[in-house]
């Protein structure tokens, strides 16, 4: 197997997060709440407009939050794309929640709005709209439909950091939203999150799920004169070491987006031509969508065109990587109800999905090696699939679900594809699993 040379993401390094995290020492805090907590939520406030931030330790951390301030009981029924992360559903389901899966559009990968209202019951409280690869899900009907019956949205806007639909923030259309700082994220921390509560009747609250369930902060703020336990919480509290390396990265943010929106054009107008003659098709941005360039993925034609591709690349020593599973397939989603021909896009379109190299460092001659390296493949082929899937059968007799033939096309997956580090693969044995 050549050695990989382009990996598919690198974390941002900016230059002052040591300097920062250094400072964070010499204050004496280190622990969470402190100096830089402070300054990345006022800067985060301002750059996405939201009511109020509270940094967490995962965007995941911020979507259990989430569902506990919504107060989500067992039998709730909660909608929420199937083409998601596995953490979108799982904040929800671990309060008892039902997830109802909603399938996508075919141009976004977005949640569809239009089937949303058919998938309504007296029982949904909240909707999770995730906006793919950062591109805005249709914002105005699905505020509408909520907003007529007084459902909560959730927006999950992980991928989605300074992204706008028409003209307003991601993440400032819902009562609250989730960020993601994973190091696959354009601004990142390694792993961290945050809240944003956009109406005001859940803030108080969130400060106390987010320390233990305590009024710690209003302790802090000198409001009472002892601390205590009065709801349930957990920690979701990150250290201020991770807040300093963030804020590094957060006030350095436009510059982060420029060369990031620099990188995402190129593959763009370097690949549009290749893409049409070979029926590949490329990301659409909805003209009312301003992306946040977080993502640069591809449709191949089939499953097989796509595994061959990543093969491809890999041969070259470039790591391309698929992403979600569909969630109403996977062992758990089925557990709810979900059956093949729910969600006929997303079982379409996940199969053919791959994203490319995309980091903030990112060279001009590693990207123009990629784009050659992709222009050098034509799909139809399949070849280098058969070649590998020929090669494994031969190196690896001992993998725990071989003898499983059901799980083959998850097999091939792993071993070819990899999730790239924040997508979901849930057949993944972790001893096999190279993140990048
Ligand atoms: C859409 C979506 N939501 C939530 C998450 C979870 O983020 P975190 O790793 O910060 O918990 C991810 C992870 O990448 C994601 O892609």
């Amino acid at each position: 197997m050549p050695e990989i040379q382009i990996p598919f993401n690198k974390p941002t390094r900016l230059g002052k997060e040591f300097d920062y995290m250094r400072q964070a020492l010499e204050r004496g805090k280190i622990s969470g709440d402190g100096h830089f907590t402070r300054l990345c939520q006022d800067l985060l406030r301002r750059q996405t407009g939201a009511g109020s931030v509270l940094l967490t330790t995962s965007c995941t951390h911020a979507l259990e939050m989430a569902a506990l301030l919504l107060d989500i009981q067992p039998g709730d029924e909660v909608l929420v794309p199937s083409f998601t992360f596995v953490s979108s559903v799982n904040a929800f389901v671990l309060r008892g929640a039902r997830p109802v899966f909603v399938d996508s559009r075919p141009d976004t990968m977005n949640l569809d709005e239009k089937r949303v209202e058919s998938l309504l019951t007296p029982r949904t409280k909240a909707i999770v709209p995730v906006h793919y690869a950062g591109v805005g899900c249709d914002m105005d009907p699905i505020m509408e439909i909520a907003n007529a019956r007084g459902i909560a949205v959730i927006e999950d806007n992980a991928h989605g950091l300074f992204g706008k639909y028409r003209g307003r923030n991601l993440g400032s259309f819902g009562d609250m939203a989730t960020q993601s700082f994973h190091e696959t994220k354009n601004v990142s921390c390694g792993e961290g999150g945050a809240l944003l509560i956009n109406d005001p009747r859940y803030a108080h609250r969130a400060e106390i799920l987010r320390e233990k369930g305590t009024n710690r902060a209003a302790y802090f703020r000198g409001q009472v004169d002892k601390y205590t336990w009065v709801d349930v919480g957990s920690s979701y509290v990150p250290s201020d070491l991770l807040a300093a390396f963030l804020y590094a990265q957060l006030e350095q943010a436009s510059c982060i987006q420029h060369a990031r929106r620099a990188i995402w054009n190129r593959y763009q107008r370097e690949l549009a031509d290749w893409a049409t003659h070979h029926d590949i098709r490329l990301a659409e941005i909805p003209g009312d969508c301003e992306q946040a360039y977080h993502m640069f993925y591809l449709l191949l034609p089939t499953l097989e065109d796509r595994q061959a591709f990543i093969e491809h690349l890999r041969q070259r020593g470039i790591l391309a990587v698929f992403h979600y599973v569909p969630l109403h397939l996977a062992p758990m989603g089925q557990k709810f109800g979900g059956r093949r021909g729910d969600c006929p896009v997303v079982e379409a379109l996940s199969d053919r999905l791959v994203r490319l190299p995309f980091y903030f460092d990112l060279s001009e001659s590693e990207q123009q090696r990629v784009i050659d390296a992709v222009r050098s493949f034509q799909p139809g082929g399949a070849q280098g699939l058969k070649n590998l899937q020929y090669a494994l059968r031969a190196e690896s007799p001992a993998r725990p679900e071989s003898g499983q033939p059901q799980l083959a096309k998850f097999v091939d997956q792993r071993e070819v594809g990899m999730d790239g580090g924040d997508g979901l693969a849930p057949l993944l044995n972790p001893a096999d699993m190279h993140v990048p």
